[in-house]
This record gives structure tokens, sequence and C-alpha cells, in this order.
């Protein structure tokens, strides 16, 4: 039980994926009404509390399995079926990402701020820039090349992301464990890394064979 708790984001996946399938068109339309949406349920959730959201938003996991989301994509290629129905929404999943978190984040703050863990802190606040370009408005105000400059930021919000779900970090005094049950963060990022990698070199290629 304490594996499958410690590792839900993994099972909420396919969920919200399902959901994107069926809503994603409705999310591009209606963008600020679900982020309106998201931001009171999210209030909701952390004055309303119970088991079920202790397991899923108040332990960090519906935010990770959100920003799994929006990083995945990343080791396929545009125009593949899986990112075809990331792709037009990926910007609002960080988005509800970053707003889910706020119930984990009052209810750690303690604990963060006394030294445990505090990577999520840093995490947060490297998403905090990535999170406000995300919003389709303040996007189409940035040249390309800013934003695209600006959103490789993201790569360090993802170690920050890593070292907070994958290992127990305390400050004072410093001790580092990897966090039990947690090899499943762990492939995902090796297997992420060898795809990316890949996927880069067979873009050099295809530049390559094409000069
Ligand atoms: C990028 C944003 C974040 C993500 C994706 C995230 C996700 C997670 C996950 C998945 C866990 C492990 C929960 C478990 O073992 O079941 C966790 C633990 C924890 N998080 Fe976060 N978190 C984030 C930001 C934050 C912030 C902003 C804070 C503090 C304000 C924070 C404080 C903590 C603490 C203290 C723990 C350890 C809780 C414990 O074991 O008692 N996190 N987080």
């Amino acid at each position: 039980m304490n594996f499958i708790l410690s590792n839900l984001a993994f099972i909420i996946i396919p969920f919200v994926y399902m959901t994107l399938v069926f809503i994603g068109k409705y999310i591009v339309k209606f963008e600020w009404q679900f982020i309106v949406f998201a931001l009171v349920l999210s209030l909701i959730i952390y004055f309303v509390g119970g088991q079920f959201l202790e397991w899923t938003v108040f332990s960090g996991q519906f935010s990770f399995a959100l920003f799994l989301l929006v990083i995945l994509p990343g080791i396929f290629k545009r125009g593949n079926s899986f990112r075809s129905v990331i792709d037009p929404v990926r910007g609002d999943i960080a988005i509800y990402g970053f707003i889910y978190l706020l119930p984990h984040s009052l209810s750690n703050l303690d604990k963060a701020l006394s030294g445990f863990n505090t990577s999520g802190i840093v995490a947060s606040l490297l998403m905090v820039p990535l999170v406000i370009t995300s919003f389709k408005r303040i996007h189409a105000k940035m040249k390309t090349a800013s934003w695209v400059m600006l959103h490789k930021l993201s790569y360090v919000a993802y170690v920050a992301i890593y070292i907070h779900t994958g290992f127990d970090v305390w400050l004072n005094p410093f001790q580092i464990y990897v966090k039990m049950y947690s090899w499943p963060v762990h492939v995902i990022t090796i297997i992420y890394i060898v795809l990316k990698f890949r996927l880069y070199f067979l873009k050099i290629r295809s530049i390559l064979s094409t000069t």
C-alpha cells in the first residue's frame, strides 16, 4: 500500500491523460474559466481535506503527475499521437500543476522551512517564471527566442523536482537518502534522459544529412 501511495502520480497520469483526450479542446477554448475553476477547487480542497485528497493532492502526487505530463512529451517527436493530446494544453497543465500545489505547499511549509525537503520550495520558485509565461496572453507578447530561452529553465526546475520526489534531504545537519519506494521516479528519470538524448542525436543527424 505504501509503495502505491508513494507512486500515485504514475497511476494518476493515465486518468488525467484520458480526461485531456475528452476535454482538451474546451481547455483551449475556455482557458481562463478552467484556470479560475482550478484555483477555486484547490482552495476548497485545502479547506475540506479528507483521506482521498490527502493521498492525491496534499501529498503533492497530483501536481507531480501534472508536471510529468508536461515533461514527458519532450521525448517524443512533434506530431506524435501522445504529444498531439498534450501539446495544445501543455502550458495549461503546468499552470494547474502549480495551482494544485497550494494544499501541498501550505501543509508542508513548516517542515520545508525547518530544512526537510526544502527542494520543493526551490522547485516551485524556479517554476514561477515558467508558469507566468505559460499564460497564452503573456506568451504571445514575448519574442519566441526569449520564451524558448527562458523555458530552458524548466530543465533546472525538473532537476529540483527529481531531487524533491526521489530523495529525502535534511539541511541541518545535511543528510540525504533515497526516498523509500521511489525507484519508479529514478527509472522514469533515466528513461527520460536516455530518450531525450536519442531524440537530440536523431535531430542532429537529420540536420547533418540535409546539409
Ligand atoms: C514542484 C513542486 C512540488 C512537487 C511536484 C512536490 C511533490 C512532492 C511529492 C510527490 C512528495 C512525496 C510525497 C510522498 O512521499 O508520498 C513531496 C514531499 C514533500 N514536499 Fe513537495 N512538492 C513540490 C513542492 C513543495 C513545496 C513548495 C513544499 C513546501 C512549501 C514542499 C514540501 C514537501 C515536504 C516537506 C515533503 C515531505 C513530506 C513528508 O515526507 O512528510 N513541496 N512533495
